[in-house]
C-alpha cells in the first residue's frame, strides 16, 4: 500500500474548563494518545457516541483545536497542527448543520465562486462553478438561490461543491448526512464514493449510523471517552468485534427496513 496521506500519532486534545473564581482554569482531556492512519482513496469512518470526541478529532485534524499535543504528519511531512493554515487547501471539513455553514445572505453560486477565486484564481470561475455543480449534480437553478431557498439535501451538495471548490485531497464529513432521510443520504453518499473512486479523495466520515459505516466505509475507528476502542476493516469488526463496547454498538443497531 502507498505511504498515507494523514498520520497521527499520540494525539491528544484539551478544552479549557470553567473558569473558577481564584482557581487555575482546569483542562478537560477530550482525546487521549489518538492514532490514526488515513490513505489515499480511503473511506475511514470514526463512530461512537455522543461526547466520544469524534467532532473534536475532525476539527483538530483541520487545526480549529488550540490545545493539540501529539505528532501530525500529512503527506510525509511534520506540521504544527496549532498553525495550520499553510494546509486549508489540502483538508476541508463540512458539518452536519449546512444551513448555518453557509452565508443566508449570499447566493450559492456567489458563494462557490469566492471561495474559488480566492483560493485559484488561476481558473475561470465560471466555468469551475458549473463543473462543480454538475460535480455534485445539483442544477444550475441553485446558482441564482439563497440557502433557505434549497431543501436540506441540496444545501449539503452546495456545501460539498463550496469544499472541493478548494480542490481537497482530505475531505472530513462529521454528521453530514445525519439530518437527511434515507434517500437523500443515500445519494450523498454515492456522490462522495464517487468522488474517491474517480479524484482519489480520501474521506474522513464521522457518524451514528452504523448502516452508513457498513455500506460506505473501508475502515472503521471505533471511539469512547475520546479513546480508539476497536479498529479495524469494516468487515473484520463488524464481523467480529473484539471490544466489548463496539458489541454493544452492534448489537444496538436497528434492523434495517
Ligand atoms: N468547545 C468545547 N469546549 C469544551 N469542551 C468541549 C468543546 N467541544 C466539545 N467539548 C467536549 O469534548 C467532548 C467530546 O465532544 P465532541 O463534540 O468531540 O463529541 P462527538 O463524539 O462529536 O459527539 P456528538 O456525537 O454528540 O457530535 C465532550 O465531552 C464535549 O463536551
Ligand atoms: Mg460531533
Amino acid at each position: 500500500m502507498d505511504n498515507p496521506i494523514l498520520e497521527l500519532e499520540n494525539v491528544s486534545v484539551y478544552y479549557p474548563g470553567q473558569r473558577l473564581l481564584f482557581k487555575k482554569n482546569q483542562l478537560t482531556q477530550a482525546l487521549h494518545s489518538i492514532n490514526l492512519t488515513l490513505h489515499r482513496g480511503e473511506i475511514l469512518a470514526i463512530v461512537g457516541e455522543s461526547g466520544s470526541g469524534k467532532s473534536t478529532l475532525g476539527k483538530s485534524i483541520v487545526g480549529l483545536i488550540e490545545n493539540f499535543n501529539g505528532n501530525y504528519i500529512y503527506n510525509q511531512h511534520v506540521y504544527n497542527p496549532n498553525a495550520m493554515n499553510s494546509l486549508r487547501k489540502e483538508i476541508q471539513i463540512i458539518f452536519q448543520d449546512a444551513l448555518s455553514s453557509l452565508n443566508p445572505r449570499m447566493r450559492i453560486g456567489f458563494a462557490i465562486k469566492e471561495v474559488i477565486k480566492l483560493h485559484h484564481p488561476e481558473v475561470d470561475s465560471e466555468i469551475q462553478l458549473l463543473d462543480l455543480l454538475n460535480k455534485v449534480d445539483l442544477s444550475e437553478e441553485a446558482i441564482e438561490k439563497y440557502p433557505h431557498e434549497l431543501s436540506g439535501g441540496q444545501r449539503q451538495r452546495a456545501c460539498i461543491a463550496r469544499a472541493l471548490a478548494v480542490k481537497p485531497n482530505i475531505l472530513i464529513c462529521d454528521e453530514i448526512v445525519s439530518a437527511l432521510d434515507v434517500s437523500v443520504q443515500a445519494k450523498i453518499l454515492n456522490l462522495l464514493m464517487k468522488l474517491v473512486h474517480e479524484d482519489g479523495l480520501s474521506i474522513l466520515f464521522t457518524t451514528h449510523d452504523l448502516h452508513v459505516v457498513e455500506s460506505f466505509a473501508h475502515r472503521v475507528m471505533v471511539m469512547k471517552s475520546g479513546k480508539i476502542v476497536e479498529k479495524g476493516s469494516v468487515q473484520d469488526v463488524f464481523q467480529k468485534p473484539a471490544n466489548e463496547y463496539t458489541q454493544t454498538l452492534l448489537q444496538s443497531i436497528p434492523e434495517k427496513v
